[in-house]
């Protein structure tokens, strides 16, 4: 009848204006916000544009990809000795050797031994996209928001050009000197908290990308060695991803893969 459809349209767009609202038809009730004004004194804001965009992928991702996190810890010890070994030749190239080169050579290799993480799908086909390209984007924290520039062709460069560009697109990621291309086309994705601290989270996937991993604040702790504990650097993995295209079995596997490499760097030469 007329009168429901009107009812229905009204009831839609009183909806979408309480904000918060996933959208007309996903049946899911939008969030209704009291006047907090009545609780205490309160400041109101506009977002920013990349605040709200930020809000807006997330959202998406969160709401259309079916997320599961596999957690690992890969033992760094060695990794960490040979990085602070470098420390010398780093000062005379004028690049900094973090642990993030690291990460993103182990993850280059992972999705070439596991490529059924290098993929999006076409949900409307119902086809498998797969690349044979190795692009990675790095997530960077900056003073106005998330940015995620993309270093192409991660399997085919060294640690120093990695630690050289990854340092130069997180410094124009601050200086908000990023082009749009520069921010397209990643595979993967790497979240690195561990700068900051943490001993595991669940990163959201950057959906077309099925997978993305987190890294936490690597720490000492005993390890058994078959007689006794040994004091080894572990660093916590969280590696999330998209149901849909990867199963549980894998993301384990990709895990592992990813803690064999950081524990003999020699595995990445194989
Ligand atoms: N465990 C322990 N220490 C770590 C570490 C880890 N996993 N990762 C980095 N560090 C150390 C580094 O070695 C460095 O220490 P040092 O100065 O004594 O050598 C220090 O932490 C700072 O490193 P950082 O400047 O963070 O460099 P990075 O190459 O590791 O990371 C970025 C670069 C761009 C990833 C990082 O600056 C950043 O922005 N991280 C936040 C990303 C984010 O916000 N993610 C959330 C998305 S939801």
């Amino acid at each position: 009848m007329k009168d429901d459809v009107q009812a229905y349209v009204k009831s839609q767009l009183q909806q979408a204006q309480q904000g918060g609202s996933v959208g007309t038809g996903s049946g899911i009730p939008g969030v209704k916000l009291p006047d907090f004004s009545q609780f205490g004194e309160i400041e109101k804001e506009a977002m920013s544009r990349m605040m709200s965009a930020t809000a807006t992928n997330m959202q998406r991702s969160w709401l259309n990809v079916p997320h599961v996190t596999q957690f690992e810890d890969a033992d760094i010890t060695d990794m960490e000795a040979f990085r602070k070994a470098q420390k010398a030749a780093g000062e005379k190239k004028g690049v900094k050797m973090t642990p993030l080169p690291f990460m993103l050579k182990a993850c280059a290799t992972a999705l070439a031994e596991l490529p059924q993480f290098n993929v999006s799908l076409d949900m409307d086909k119902k086809e498998v996209i797969r690349k044979k390209y190795i692009h990675i984007g790095i997530a960077v924290d900056t003073p106005h928001g998330l940015m995620v520039p993309v270093i192409r062709n991660v399997d085919q460069k060294g640690l120093w050009e990695l630690a050289a560009e990854s340092a130069e697109l997180a410094q124009k990621a601050r200086d908000k000197q990023l082009k749009p291309a520069e921010m397209q086309g990643a595979c993967f994705t790497i979240t690195s908290l561990g700068g900051i601290g943490g001993t595991a989270f669940t990163p959201i996937v950057n959906t077309p990308e099925v997978a993305i991993l987190g890294v936490s604040k690597a720490a000492m702790k005993p390890v058994w060695d078959g007689k006794a504990f040994q004091p080894r650097l572990m660093l916590p993995l969280s590696l999330s991803y998209d149901h849909r295209a990867v199963n549980g079995a894998d993301a384990a596997r990709f895990t592992s893969c990813l803690s064999r490499l950081l524990s003999d760097l020699r595995e990445l030469l194989l």
